[in-house]
C-alpha cells in the first residue's frame, strides 16, 4: 500500500479544541456560573469557526480536484506563470459558479488566491512564507501549525485539509530541491532555494502524522548595529570581538538550539578583512558572507542507496588543501573537531565555529568529547593541551525566557592545567530580574580582567583600548 494511503488511513486525531475544552471544564467547576456560560459560549464559537473552516477547506479541495480534471497541464507549462495564474483564476471562478457556491466577492477572491497557492506554491503555507516577521514555521500535524515571531511561539489558524494534503505539499517542497521522503528515508533535512532550512519527519517515526519544520532564512542578517540596538550585545563587546576577528584569534561560539550562534557567527564573519580567502563549511548553508573571496562548501547526506555521503570532516580535510586564510565551520558536531583544532593551531589562525552547549565550560567539554571520539586514542591531557593552545575565545549566547537573545559570556582560553582547560572571564552578564512587561533585564559588562592575548594582538598590529576592559 502506498505510504500516502496508509497515512490517510490513520484515524483522525481528536480535534484539539475538544481536548482544550474538557481540560478547561475541569478547572471551571468551582468558578461562578456566569463565567462558565461565557466560556462555553466562547468554546461554541470556536467550534463553529472550526466547522466553517473545515467546510471551506473541503469545498476548496473539491474545486481543486475539479480544476485538476479540467486543466491541461502540458499547455499550462508553456505559458508564463502570470498567464497560467490568471487562467487558473478564471477557471476557478467558473467552477465556483457551476457549484453555485454562496460566497461573497471577498471570499471568492480568497479562494482564488488560495487555489493559486495550491497549484503554484505551497498551499496553506504561502501566506506564512510571505510574512517576513515569521522566522519559524512548525507544522506539528495537518491541523496544528505554530509560528515563531520575535522569539515567541504562537499557534495559527492555518491548517491543511488532512495528512494527505500536508504530505502533497511536503513532497512538493522536497521535489523542488531534488530530495524525497518515504518509508526508507522518513527523515529529511534540506535547504530551500531561498536558503531556508526544512526538516521533515513522517510516520512511523512521527506518531501523529507528517511533521514539517521550516526555519526561515532571514534575508537581512542581523548586523552588529542591530544586535547592539536590541540589547543582545554592547558596543564595547563588539569592539573587542572585532579586534579579535581582525587579529586572527580562533573563536568558538557556544549556545543552545536557536540561541543565536549562527547569527553571531555571521556578525563576526563580517569583520574578516576583504584581503583574506575564506572557506566556509556547513551542513546546510546559512551563513551570509559578504566578502568577495569566499568558497562555500556544504555536506551531502547519503542518497537512497545509502551512498555518496560527504561529511564535515572530509570537507575540513579537503579545505586545508585549498589554501584558506580562514576556515569557518557552521557548527562542529563530530570528529571534524579534531581537524578543526589542528587547523587552528597550524597556520589557520582566525578560524571561527560554533558548538551546541549551555556554558563555556560545557562547550570545551563537548569539543573534547568530539575529539576523543575520533578513535585515535589521544590521551585526555593532550586533547586539553591542544584545546588550550588552539582556542582563544569562547563566546556564550543564550535565548532568554522573554524570547530575546544575547551574549552572556566572553571568555578567554588561557591554557590547560592538569585537569582542565583554563579560562578567564572578560565579559559577563549580570541578570537584574524581569520587568513588569516580562522583559529579562540584564547587562553585559567587562569583568576588569585584561586578556593575555593583547600581546598577540599587538604583534599583529591591533591594539584595543584599555578602557574596554574596565569593569562598570
Ligand atoms: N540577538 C538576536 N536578536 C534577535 N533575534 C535573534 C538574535 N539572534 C538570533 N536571532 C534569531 O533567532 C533565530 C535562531 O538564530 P540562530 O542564529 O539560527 O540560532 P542557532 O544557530 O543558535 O540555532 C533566528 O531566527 C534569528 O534570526
Ligand atoms: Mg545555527
Amino acid at each position: 500500500m502506498a505510504l500516502l494511503d496508509r497515512i490517510r488511513m490513520r484515524p483522525a486525531p481528536e480535534p484539539s479544541s475538544r481536548k482544550v475544552r474538557s481540560h478547561a471544564a475541569r478547572h471551571e467547576s468551582s468558578e461562578p456560573s456566569s463565567r462558565n456560560a461565557a466560556q462555553e459560549e466562547r468554546s461554541r464559537e470556536i467550534e463553529r469557526k472550526r466547522k466553517r473552516e473545515h467546510q471551506y477547506q473541503e469545498f476548496k479541495s473539491r474545486v481543486h480536484e475539479r480544476l485538476f480534471e479540467r486543466i491541461d497541464f502540458s499547455k499550462l507549462a508553456k505559458v508564463s506563470e502570470e498567464r497560467a495564474s490568471s487562467d487558473i483564476a478564471d477557471l476557478t471562478l467558473r467552477i465556483l459558479d457551476e457549484e453555485k457556491a454562496l460566497f461573497n466577492t471577498e471570499e471568492r477572491q480568497k479562494l482564488v488566491s488560495e487555489i493559486q497557492d495550491e497549484v503554484f506554491g505551497l498551499g496553506p503555507l504561502e501566506p506564512l512564507l510571505h510574512d517576513p516577521t515569521i522566522c519559524d514555521i512548525l507544522v506539528n500535524r495537518y491541523d496544528q501549525i505554530y509560528i515563531e515571531r520575535q522569539g515567541r511561539l504562537e499557534v495559527t489558524a492555518v491548517r491543511f485539509l488532512d495528512d494527505g494534503h500536508l504530505m502533497r505539499i511536503i513532497e512538493k517542497i522536497l521535489t523542488r530541491v531534488g530530495r524525497r521522503v518515504d518509508e526508507s528515508t522518513p527523515m529529511v533535512d534540506a535547504r530551500l532555494r531561498d536558503g531556508s532550512r526544512v526538516n521533515v519527519i513522517i510516520p512511523p517515526l512521527a506518531l501523529d502524522g507528517p511533521t514539517l519544520s521550516i526555519r526561515r532564512f532571514s534575508e537581512e542578517a542581523l548586523t552588529a548595529d542591530s544586535l547592539v540596538e536590541s540589547g543582545s550585545i554592547t558596543p564595547a563587546a563588539v569592539t573587542l570581538l572585532e579586534a579579535c576577528v581582525v587579529g586572527r584569534l580562533n573563536i568558538l561560539i557556544s549556545g543552545g538550539t536557536g540561541s543565536g550562534k549562527t547569527t553571531l557567527l555571521n556578525m563576526l564573519s563580517a569583520f574578516v578583512p576583504e584581503s583574506e580567502r575564506i572557506v566556509s563549511i556547513e551542513d546546510s548553508a546559512e551563513l551570509q558572507l559578504h566578502q568577495e573571496h569566499v568558497v562555500r562548501l556544504e555536506t551531502r547526506p547519503p542518497n537512497i542507496e545509502g551512498k555518496g555521503q560527504v561529511s564535515q570532516r572530509e570537507l575540513v580535510i579537503n579545505c586545508l588543501r585549498m589554501r584558506p586564510d580562514r576556515i569557518i565551520v557552521g557548527e562542529v558536531r563530530g570528529v571534524e573537531a579534531l581537524d578543526m583544532l589542528q587547523a587552528m593551531s597550524t597556520g589557520h589562525e582566525g578560524s571561527l565555529t560554533t558548538v551546541h552547549a549551555n556554558t563555556p565550560r560545557d562547550a570545551l567539554m563537548r569539543v573534547g568529547t568530539m575529539v576523543a571520539m575520533s578513535g585515535l586514542e589521544i590521551p585526555a591531557s593532550t586533547i586539553r593541551a591542544q584545546m588550550g593552545s588552539a582556542i582563544d575565545l569562547v563566546i556564550q549566547v543564550e535565548r532568554f525566557s522573554d524570547g530575546s537573545r544575547g551574549v552572556t559570556h566572553i571568555n578567554e582560553v588561557t591554557g590547560a592545567s592538569e585537569s582542565e582547560v583554563t579560562m578567564q572571564e572578560l565579559f559577563a552578564l549580570e541578570r537584574r530580574g524581569v520587568s513588569s512587561d516580562g522583559r529579562v533585564e540584564r547587562i553585559l559588562s567587562a569583568t576588569g580582567l585584561r586578556p593575555s592575548f593583547l600581546e598577540k594582538l599587538r604583534g599583529r598590529g591591533i591594539d584595543p583600548s584599555d578602557s574596554l576592559f574596565v569593569a562598570a
